[in-house]
Order: structure tokens, then sequence, then C-alpha cells
């Protein structure tokens, strides 16, 4: 039994602010508009994708686990509490490790809702999520220059390694980095 096993299905998450729905295939009609923007490919690359394109990557995406089952899948879409429009997204691809399980996370928020902290709130409810179900390693992979990113990595506590992928840095918080608490 791996220790992949043990964790849920993708929960909903509830902020202040915002309503963090489990990702569903129909959430592709209303995905695609609000992520129809070439900004939002400046720092990660490739281009907005079209209805159907989103429609398939969601479908698999929904699955929640890779082929081999090596990784559990989590995707979110970010809603305004209330109001109800989505303004965003955010994902985790989880993996089992020695002593636990490791989180990489990912953050989308639509060029007209940004700069209001979405990114940060949506964010913490989910890596809040993570350390809750036992992931100790999270880690997020930035363009160097993406200060809006950086700002939201820092915002959740990560730090900068030296670990380069694909031209992004790796941000990394690792509790078990810190070893056991010193006895006085
Ligand atoms: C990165 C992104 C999600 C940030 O969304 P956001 O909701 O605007 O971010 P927040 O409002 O939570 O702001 C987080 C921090 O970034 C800063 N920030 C936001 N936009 C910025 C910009 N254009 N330039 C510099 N700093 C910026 C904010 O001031 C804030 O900093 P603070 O915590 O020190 O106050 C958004 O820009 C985006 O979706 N970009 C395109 C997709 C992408 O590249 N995703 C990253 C993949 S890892």
């Amino acid at each position: 039994v791996g220790v992949l096993d043990g964790w849920p299905d993708t929960p909903v998450l509830a902020t202040e602010r915002l309503e963090l729905e489990p990702l569903r295939v129909e959430h592709a009609e209303e995905a695609a508009p609000l992520f129809d923007d070439e900004r939002l490919h400046a720092f990660i690359g490739g281009r907005p994708a079209t209805v159907d394109e989103l429609r398939s990557r969601y479908a698999r995406q929904v699955l929640g686990h890779s082929a081999g089952g090596c990784e559990r899948w989590f995707n979110w879409i970010v809603r305004q509490r209330g109001i109800g429009a989505a303004v965003g997204a955010v994902q985790a691809t989880v993996v089992s490790q020695r002593n636990g399980a490791a989180a990489d996370v990912a953050w989308v928020i639509a060029s007209s809702y940004q700069r209001h902290g979405y990114a940060r709130e949506a964010s913490a409810a989910m890596v809040a999520w993570l350390r809750d179900h036992g992931a100790s390693v999270i880690t997020a992979h930035i363009h160097p220059d993406h200060k809006a990113s950086i700002a939201v990595a820092r915002a959740l506590g990560l730090t900068r390694t030296d670990v380069k992928v694909r031209g992004e840095v790796r941000w990394l918080a690792d509790n078990h980095a810190a070893g056991p608490a010193s006895q006085p």
C-alpha cells in the first residue's frame, strides 16, 4: 500500500474571500475565455488553450492520478465566494517520498483579477490542506524573472534553491530539512 492511497479526493476549500472548487470537465467552458490571454503565458510558455483542448486536459486531470499511480493530481478552480466568478486555478501534484509526500504546486489568476492577493490566498489554502494530509515537502517551479510568482512562493514560506528545471528555478519548503528541534 503506497503512501498515496491515503489521500482523499480533491475537497472544496474555502478562504475568507475565495472558494476552491474541485475541477470538473465542464469548467472548460468557463475557463477557456478566462484564460484566453497571451499575458498569462509570458513566463510559463505555451499559448492559451481552446475550449476543446481544455476539456481534454481537464478530463485527464480529473482522473486524479498518473497512469502508473505514482502521482496524485489535485486541481481546483478558484472562485470569488458569494459572487461565484471564476478568477483562476491552482493545482498540486503529489508524489510519495521516503518520509511522507512531496507536493509540487502551481497557480494562475486571470489578468483582470490579479493584484488582489488571490494567488496568495488560494495557494495558502491549498498548501495548508496538502500539509494536513502529510505533504512535508512543497515545491514550485518559477521563471527567475517572474516577480509576482516569486512573491507568492515567498508568502507560502518557500525558499529559492539552486536547482533549475527547464529554465525554471525550484522553490522549496522542506519540513524535514530543519530536523528535530534542539533540546535546551
Ligand atoms: C503569478 C500570479 C498567479 C499572481 O497572481 P495574483 O493574484 O496577482 O497575485 P497576488 O495578488 O496574490 O500577489 C502576490 C504578490 O505578487 C505581487 N505582484 C502581483 N503582480 C505583480 C506584478 N505584475 N509585478 C510585481 N509584483 C506583482 C503582489 O504585490 C504580491 O506581493 P506581496 O505578497 O509582496 O504583496 C499571476 O500573475 C498569474 O497568473 N500569472 C500567469 C500564470 C503564471 O505564470 N503562473 C505561475 C506558475 S508557477
